[in-house]
């Protein structure tokens, strides 16, 4: 057994240790939000937040989650789906067919939270989550419309 605090609920989990953390994720807390697309930490489709920096879940053992630390999923972003970050995706209907991008918005986020006005440079290093529906150009105004919004907010 193994206790998490996922989106502010603690969860208690019955899995193995070397259990990726995104299958605890989907399976065990049925937060489905979190994609599986490589399972070798290349896509970014199982990004989710770990005391707010990105991590890839699919690469990420359930033993490597200390006691207390804060994890996020796309589903606890924000209470009513209105991270500025959201917000810009709705605006720019950046998805496409939508599998890639709970993971495109936990990276972005979490970019913004540690550089609230990135540079494109530091987005197209930064942002290395891959899309199979070409929606860079998308994610890139996408993001640089959320740092907008969060200097004047
Ligand atoms: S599924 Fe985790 S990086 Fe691709
Ligand atoms: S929107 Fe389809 S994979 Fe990115």
């Amino acid at each position: 057994m193994a206790r998490l605090t996922v989106n502010g609920v603690v969860r208690e989990v019955d899995a193995e240790p070397d259990t990726p953390l995104l299958w605890v994720i989907r399976e065990q807390i049925g937060l489905t939000g979190t994609k599986y697309g490589c399972g070798i930490a290349q896509c970014g489709a199982c990004t989710v937040h770990v005391d707010g920096a990105a991590v890839r879940a699919c690469s990420l053992p359930l033993s490597a989650i200390e006691t207390g630390q804060k994890i996020v999923t796309i589903e606890g972003l924000a209470p009513g789906m209105d991270h500025p970050v959201q917000q810009a995706w709705a605006e720019l209907d950046v998805p496409q067919c939508g599998f890639c991008q709970p993971g495109m918005i936990m990276a972005s986020a979490a970019l913004l939270a540690q550089t609230p006005r990135p540079s494109e440079e530091q987005i197209r290093a930064e942002i290395t989550n891959i899309c199979r529906c070409g929606t860079y150009n998308r994610v890139l105004a996408g993001i640089k419309l959320a740092a907008e919004r969060g200097q004047s907010g």
